[in-house]
Formats: C-alpha cells, structure tokens, sequence
C-alpha cells in the first residue's frame, strides 16, 4: 500500500511542453524509410514525408523535434542538402555504418516535416568538422528576412519568407565524437561560433551548449564557468543501458526479472544526475536563466539479431513503457530547470515511439506514454509526496510506485502513477489536497512487462480505461496492477 500527497493547491511552475520532444537522426531507417519516403513512394505521404507517422505523432502534440543529429550533426554540411536533389552532393555516414547519404532530406524537408507535425525545429550545427561561417550563414539562410546571396538561394529553392528557428544547438557530444574536446577548449569555441549565429528580423536563437555525458559533471562546471551568460541551455545525455554499453547491453524483448529491475534502476539514475548538474549549475546562474535540456536519452539495447548492428534499431515492450514513465515523471518534478527533453529516436532508432517496415507502422508501448503523459504539456507542476516500499531483486530495488502531477488551465488534476512492481498490485491512496471530489476520470498502460506491438500484432498494448478506484472527500483510492502506468484526471 502507497500514501500520495497531493499539494493541488499550491501550482509551482509551468512543465514546458518541450520535455515531450523528440530526436530524429540520420541513422538506420529513422529519417529514410521512417519518416520520409519520396515523392514518388507508393506509401501515402506529403511532399515525401509519411502521412500515418506525421498523424500519429500529431496525436501526441510532439511539441519540438531534434535533427539531424547526434554524431551526425558533427559531420553534416547543410549546404549540400539544399536545392535540386539530383544534384545534391553525397556523403559517407561515417558514423552510421558508411553507408552513402544522398542528402535528399535536408533544411527544407526537416522544416516541412516539423510543418506537417506542427512542432518547433531544433538544428544542431555543427562544431565538429564545420566552420564559423558555416554555422552563422545556415543562421543567415534560415532567417534572415532581406535579401542577400543566401536568401535569394533560399528563394530559389523554394522559400520566399524566412522560417523563425529558436532552437539551435552548438555541436554535439563535443566531448566524444563530436570532436574529443576538454570543456575548456569547447567553452570557447562555444564563445567563438555563438558570437556569430545573429537574431534576424525579430527571430530570436536560442542557444544550446553540448553538455556532459552523464556523471561528467566537470564537464557542466566548466562550461557553466566559462560560457554560462552566453548560452541558454546545456544538454545532458543519458542513455539507459542494462547491461554495460561496450560489451553486452542486453536484449529488449529477452530479459530476466532481474534485468527488468536493473533497467528500471538505471532509469531512475536520471534523477540524481540532474539533481548534481542541476547543483553545479545553480553556482553560476541561480537565477535558473540557463535551462538543463535532456536532448538524448531512453534505452538502449543489443540490436536485433538480423538488423544491421549500425542501424540501432531495437523492438520496444511493457519494460521501455515503464522507463519512459519513470523518466517523465522525473522531467516534470525537476522541470524548474528541466525545460526540454527529446528522446532518442523518434522512430526506427533506439527507444522508439514508433516502428516502421515498408508500407507498415506500429505504434510502441511507449509511445502509449506519450499519449498518456500529453496531459502534462505546459501544465502548472503540482509538489507530490510519495510513501511507498521498495520492490525488485537483490542489487535492483527500486520504490514500487513513482508519481508526478499537474494542474492546466482548464483546471484539470493529471496525475500520472506507475508501478513497477512485477507481481504485486498496489493500492494507492492519494490525498490532494485543496481538492473537493469531483468526476474522475483514469486511463491505463498495463500488460506483461514482455509485451511489444509487432507488424502482425500492432495492438497487443494499448491504453484502455481504467475504474478500479473508488472517489470520496479529498481522496482518491486506486488498484494499481503490477508493471502498469495509470493516468487520473479530475477537475480541481
Ligand atoms: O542516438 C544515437 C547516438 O548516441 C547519437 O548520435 C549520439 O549523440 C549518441 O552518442
């Protein structure tokens, strides 16, 4: 049995919408294939881009979308994917099984498919192999409203009106493969190329600095020291990883009991990384100006046995769903300072929220938490006291039930509770406090911690509703089934 608090009446700030974003990458079959097919494919799409994968990710308000990398972002040069495809210079993806780019999805196509979705862009230059003038002219291109070379360019390829960019990042995993720097000598490159990407015509960048792999947290104190009034992010990465990233990382759809409370265990880790960078940062800016973005993060497993190891691409079951949950819950309790996060990769790559071969899409368990969580988007954040046991196996116990909740405008209670548990159901009760009992409504994710949604059976899990709770005065008591994430709305 689990005691909530809910402090419903007192709303602390808002969740940006941007901790439910995403990350697409020129890797495996995310952008080809996954996303954009062509004009001339026999899968229904709209200037190239698929239309099933632009409906479902509507369905989720997916709010701001990452592109086009990751390592790639470090090796990409914009200019050549614009203007006539035929003629478009190809590229070896290093980094992504040598496979030859075509760049037939460039600037204009990334800017359409975020039209389509109906979500802010967010570009990642790059720092790693690019120059200054590089940068600041794909800047110039983008969004300067006069004309000059480059945007009489732009309006030869078709865009008269410059598009408004706001998010920009300033290399990626520049302490890996994004160029192997120290964080002193990233600091000023950071200082270096920010000084030239300018705000045109009313657009206003903001700026987004590579940040520590996980525990680096000499990385974030450097970088916070050295470049913190010019930026207005740093970028965390962290990837969940059951077993250890440069041998075995484990199966996603073949793992032990044991395994399942690790990768939960894992996942929570989140929280304490942001609590230390979160730290670090409130030294240099306590005024919280300068956002932790979480811009990759999710699981991330062996491939598939068949798929090419370089293409990432991993099945997603009950297990991942209950990760995202963990880690969104996470997000919303820190996002005082947590104000964007995408997770990786939209789809076809990693932690998927959707599948895709051939003509077929399948939709994942976690993009059901998606679904689920969308109600938290730009709601007020509501402080939650959790009581609860802990669960799991020798090495890996974590507590059974995680909680986060949220108050939007139209007044509406959303809490979102998972429990981990693998076999024992809980119930929850949850005092909200500043609540008068009003209808309730609650909807859950639940099935065996194995189960995914394959081609042949895209249906297995799926959110359906939810009545095992009772409502009285000020609280509410629910019978949470093990390996599920339950949401319940109520007016406030
Ligand atoms: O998401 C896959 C890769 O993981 C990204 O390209 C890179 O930034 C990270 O190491």
């Amino acid at each position: 049995m689990s005691r909530i608090i809910v402090h419903a009446e007192h709303p602390l700030n808002k969740i940006s919408k941007n901790i439910y974003g995403h990350f697409s990458e020129h890797l495996g079959h995310c952008i080809y294939g996954g996303i954009y097919v062509g004009e001339e494919s026999e899968i229904a799409n709209v200037n190239g881009i698929r239309t099933d994968v632009v409906e479902a990710l509507r369905h989720i308000r997916v709010p701001v979308l990452r592109w086009p990398g990751g390592c790639f972002a470090d090796e990409y040069h914009w200019k050549d994917g614009i203007g006539p495809k035929r003629k478009r210079k190809k590229m070896v993806n290093s980094n992504w099984g040598g496979l030859v780019e075509d760049n037939s999805f460039g600037t204009h196509e990334f800017l359409e498919l975020c039209r389509q979705v109906g979500c802010e862009p967010y570009i990642n230059g790059n720092l790693g192999s690019g120059t200054v003038r590089e940068m600041s002219e794909w800047v110039e291109y983008l969004t300067f409203p006069g004309r000059s070379p480059l945007t009489r360019l732009r309006m030869r390829n078709g865009r008269e009106q410059p598009w408004k960019i706001k998010f920009f990042g300033i290399g990626n995993e520049s302490w890996g493969g994004g160029g192997n720097m120290r964080p002193e000598y990233y600091s000023d490159l950071f200082r270096r190329y920010q000084t030239y990407l300018k705000d045109f015509g009313g657009n206003k960048l903001f700026k987004i600095a590579s940040g520590p792999n996980e525990e680096d947290y000499r990385w974030t104190d450097t970088v916070m020291k050295l470049t913190g009034p010019y930026m207005d992010a740093i970028a965390l990465h962290y990837y969940t990883v059951p077993g250890d990233f440069n041998n075995v990382k484990g199966s996603a759809l073949d793992f032990t009991e044991a395994e399942y409370y690790t990768t939960l265990k894992k996942a929570l880790k989140m929280e304490r990384l942001i609590e230390k960078h979160t730290q670090i940062m409130d030294r240099y800016d306590p005024s919280h100006r300068v956002a932790l973005i979480v811009d990759e993060w999710g699981t991330w497993y062996d491939a598939e046995l068949g798929a090419n190891p370089q293409f990432l691409f991993q099945q997603n079951s009950m297990r991942d769903a209950l990760v995202a949950a963990l880690t969104l819950n996470i997000f919303n309790r820190h996002s005082d300072r947590v104000r964007m996060a995408n997770i990786a990769q939209m789809v076809n790559v990693l932690q998927s929220v959707i599948l895709t071969e051939g003509k077929k899409m399948v939709l994942t368990p976690t993009y059901c938490i998606y679904d689920l969580f969308q109600a938290h988007q730009d709601a007020a954040l509501i402080d939650s006291d959790v009581q609860t046991k802990e669960v799991g196996t020798q090495g890996a116990m974590i507590p059974q039930i995680s909680v986060s909740a949220s108050r939007n405008e139209a007044g509406e209670l959303n809490l979102t509770i998972v429990n981990t548990s693998l076999d024992e159901t809980d119930l929850a009760e949850c005092r909200i406090l500043g609540w008068e009992a009003g209808r309730v409504t609650a909807s859950i994710l639940t099935d065996d911690s194995h189960a995914y949604n394959s081609f042949a059976s895209p249906d297995t899990v799926k959110i359906r509703a939810f009545d095992r709770l009772t409502v009285k005065k000020g609280e509410i008591t629910a019978e949470i089934p093990p390996c599920s994430v339950v949401r319940i709305k109520t007016a406030c």
